[in-house]
């Protein structure tokens, strides 16, 4: 099965301060997912879908969404209306959503996908309160599925101070929660703007990428800063095991096929003894 991992469009029409054109790079990023050579499964956006909450602003981020070929769940970050979504993207949410915040399970597939909403409209942190810890602790108990949790906050310190006065609050707390349940794999944020890894409890932590602008890697205490670095999306592969995630970069780059020595490494990987040199362009690899 493989995922995709969009995070923080931020779908504009009023581009402040961001230093790239969101829609454009969105536009490139949903080609890209549309022309994998393998039909990705579905499309999890990690929050900051627009920048400022605002009906006109989801209304052309709908446009975009129904583009992706695969099918899509969104998730709301700090700077969307949690509310306004519910409505305005309704068939983006596809599990049943709780009363209070737009947390909800998808639950159809071999992996179990639990996705947690961390906004609050009016905070840029991340909410993590006894109401969601509870929902996240009883959705995790009812089943022993492998399963990736989806969130737009993190719930770690990247080391970049002034994102992580952003992150999420109660982040112990959190971690113990994951921690009780050893079924889950990977839990998956966005908000952070750059593609990064660590460790919750037992599970691995994954920082997505912009579909927009990217957060400058800068970690003096004092700085602050943003990067037109190129977009990209982490994609999920679960091969009924593991998981693994793939940092994809968008941007025009080369691509070198040598497709015809699949089969000779396919015969290699055969012998006894182990796979003996190559002769061909296989060995510069
Ligand atoms: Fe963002």
């Amino acid at each position: 099965m493989l995922i995709a991992q969009i995070s923080d469009p931020h779908v504009t029409d009023d581009p402040f301060f961001i230093p790239v054109d969101p829609q454009e790079r969105l536009a490139h990023v949903v080609a890209h997912i549309n022309a994998s050579s393998v039909p990705i499964d579905l499309v999890v956006a990690t929050g900051d879908l627009t920048n400022d909450g605002t009906a006109a602003q989801y209304d052309i981020l709908d446009v975009w969404l129904r583009k992706l070929a695969p099918r899509v769940a969104v998730l709301p970050g700090n700077h969307d209306d949690s509310a306004l979504m519910r409505t305005a993207l309704a068939d983006f949410v596809i599990g049943t959503p709780a009363d209070t915040h737009l947390s909800y399970v998808i639950d159809e597939y071999d992996l179990r996908m639990v996705c947690l909403d961390t906004s609050e409209v009016g905070r840029h942190d991340g909410v993590f309160d006894d109401e969601r810890s509870a929902w996240l602790d009883t959705t995790l108990a009812a089943s022993d599925k492998p399963t990736i949790v989806f969130m737009h906050h993190p719930a770690f310190e990247c080391g970049v101070r002034w994102m992580d006065l952003m992150s999420l609050e109660n982040r112990d707390h959190f971690a113990d929660v994951i921690g009780r349940h050893r079924q889950v794999l990977t839990v998956a944020s966005g908000h952070l703007h750059r593609s990064l890894t660590t460790r919750i409890a037992h599970a691995v932590a994954n920082g997505a990428p912009s579909t927009a602008h990217q957060l400058n890697l800068d970690l003096h205490p004092d700085r602050a800063s943003l990067s037109t670095e190129p977009s990209g999306y982490l994609l999920h592969w679960w091969n009924g095991t593991t998981i693994v995630s793939h940092a994809v970069t968008v941007n025009d780059h080369e691509v070198v096929r040598m497709d015809e020595v699949v089969a000779e490494i396919d015969h290699a990987s055969n012998q006894p003894g182990g796979m003996p040199s190559l002769g061909s362009q296989a060995a510069g690899n």
